[in-house]
């Protein structure tokens, strides 16, 4: 048999074994198979296997339909995944086990302790649990060294992350070669220590929560609040859509486990209202029904928009302070024919006078906090969005007190230069800018404890969750300063733990350093 060198990737004709051909075990197979392995494909259930070849084949001809690949290829790789009833019979020959099989540690630790004695020394036994600890299961084995995750997306064939989890005893070695081999079967591969979540499941959290906490407060209805997150943010989805594609028993129950498995950190505390969805047996799409209805001829609810207010745009303004990342909104205006007079900073909020009306970017303050604490009634704050310069959608908020008049002209001006305006209840932090606070702090905590490396951890939010910018870089685009200043303000109105900022966000607000880009990990 042909050594496996350190390093080195699995080499083309090495036999890997898969065990589990479920949803994630089949997809992990033709991936593999793809890469020219032989691929032995096992499942206590028979039905399950013939399942798993049946959809392979399924997606192979797929392929060959699209242009993809040669009926040819499509056949070759068929025939090199071989379905076996006993992964026991075929272990001496594999040179790679990826196990997919149920989430559960003392099963996946009986499998290896089956395999172990059985795989030639040098083989790595990989899992693709999503949630357990590599550490416990690696830890009853006679070469815990040799045991890493291999954590691939759903659908294996199309997500291009994998997160290759070093627990403790794992050798630096054998994630390496998993990385090199996840690499050349066509993955964005990322190194990542063995702690709950991973750092996908783990820095993700927030894109949830928050979405959450703001339906909580009866801010905004759902289709509202996806509109904001996918247009004035660019994510590929909005939360509630994406939750009801995950399904809420999923998504709720990697929640809780890792809530419970931080002991509780509130930072992850699970919400009510997913929880009545599972209850209540409305799991999204999967069962017809979650935040959406997903019955035949149901309408999908449509996002709140302002009324028309053009006519109430000012002609000119002031741009009070200094604008950052919002300066592209001022040079829109300008674009669009509004004066924009610069003044600096003063003893009030960086702001947009329109009239009389302070257009304030929000900086965790809400908009009737502002009012009271600045004595100016007509405050109106303004959520982030991605790219100012193209951004066809923000969210405003108006104070309590502000005038129906002052907030049409607030209105009036966006809409003059192109965008459509969503109204929010006035919550702090408004949506998107809480969301982005969030997963760039959460991201930073992930860097802190060692779980990945900045670049490794932007690289896994952006190929594991399709977000349009890893989180760190976002943080970095919209500035520390803010993303700090938004979050003390959200942990002193809500006083809880939940919004405490991340240490390492903190230094890089007094060091002056870059989150991500700087010499720190070469993450794909
Ligand atoms: P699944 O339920 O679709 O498939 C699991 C398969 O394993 C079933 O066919 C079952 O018959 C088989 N099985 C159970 N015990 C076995 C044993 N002792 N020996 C051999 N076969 C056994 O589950 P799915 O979704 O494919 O998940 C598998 C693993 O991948 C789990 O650890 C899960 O946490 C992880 N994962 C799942 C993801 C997902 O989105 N579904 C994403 C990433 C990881």
């Amino acid at each position: 048999m042909q050594e496996r060198e350190g390093g080195a990737a699995l080499a083309p004709g090495q036999a890997v074994l898969v065990v589990g051909a479920g949803a994630m075990g089949r997809g992990i197979a033709l991936v593999a198979a793809s890469a020219d392995h032989l691929v032995f494909l096992s499942d206590v259930s028979e039905e399950a296997r013939r399942r798993a070849l049946t959809a392979i084949a399924e997606e192979l001809d797929g392929g060959v339909r699209k242009g993809r690949m040669s009926a040819e290829e499509a056949s070759a790789i068929r025939d090199r995944i071989r379905a076996v009833a006993e992964p026991q019979s075929v272990a001496s020959q594999v040179h790679l086990v990826i196990e997919a099989i149920v989430e559960d540690l003392e099963v996946k630790r009986a499998l290896f302790a089956a395999l172990e004695p059985l795989v030639p020394p040098q083989a790595i036994l990989a899992t693709n649990t999503s949630s357990l600890s590599i550490t416990a299961i690696a830890a009853p084995l006679a070469r815990p060294e040799r045991v890493v995750g291999m954590h691939f997306f759903n659908p294996p064939t199309r997500m291009k992350l994998v997160e290759v989890v070093s627990g403790l005893a794992t050798a630096p070695e054998v994630a390496q070669a998993i990385r090199d081999t996840a690499v050349r079967w066509g993955k964005i591969a990322v190194m990542a220590r063995s702690t709950p979540g991973f750092i996908v499941n783990r820095v993700a959290r927030p894109f949830y929560a928050e979405a959450l906490r703001v339906l909580a407060e009866g801010a905004a209805d759902c289709a509202t609040l996806d509109a904001i997150v996918r247009e004035a943010g660019g994510f590929p989805m909005g939360p509630f859509e994406l939750m009801d594609l995950i399904g809420h028993d999923v998504n709720f129950a990697v929640t809780s486990s890792v809530w419970s498995a931080y002991f509780y950190d509130k930072r992850f505390q699970p919400s009510l209202i997913q929880q009545e969805l599972v209850w209540a047996g409305r799991l999204g799409r999967k069962s017809g029904r979650g935040f959406y209805d997903y019955a035949a001829g149901a309408q999908r609810p449509a996002a709140a928009e302002a009324p028309p207010c053009l006519d109430r745009a000012p002609s000119a303004v002031a741009a009070v302070g200094e604008f950052g990342p919002f300066s592209a909104l001022l040079e829109r205006l300008a674009a669009a024919g509004v004066v924009v007079h610069r003044r600096p900073a003063d003893a009030g909020p960086v702001r947009i006078e329109a009239a009389n009306t302070w257009i304030v970017p929000t900086d965790g303050r809400t908009a009737t906090r502002l009012a009271h604490e600045y004595g100016h009634a007509d405050v109106v704050v303004l959520d982030w969005a991605r790219d100012w310069a193209q951004t066809p959608r923000a969210a405003l908020a108006r104070a309590d007190g502000c005038a129906q008049d002052s907030w049409a002209c607030a209105l009036g001006l966006l809409q003059r230069a192109g965008i459509a305006v969503t109204p929010l209840d006035d919550v702090a932090g408004l949506i998107l800018a809480r969301t982005v606070a969030m997963l760039a702090n959460e991201a930073a905590d992930a860097v802190l404890a060692g779980i990945g490396t900045p670049r490794d951890i932007d690289t896994a939010m952006r190929y594991g969750t399709n977000y349009p910018l890893g989180p760190l870089a976002w943080g970095e685009a919209t500035g520390v300063a803010r993303i700090v200043g938004l979050l003390d303000r959200l942990a002193e109105l809500y006083g809880e733990d939940r919004y405490r900022v991340s240490p390492l966000l903190r230094r890089h607000l007094w060091n002056g350093r870059p989150l991500v880009g700087g010499d720190e990990g070469e993450g794909k």
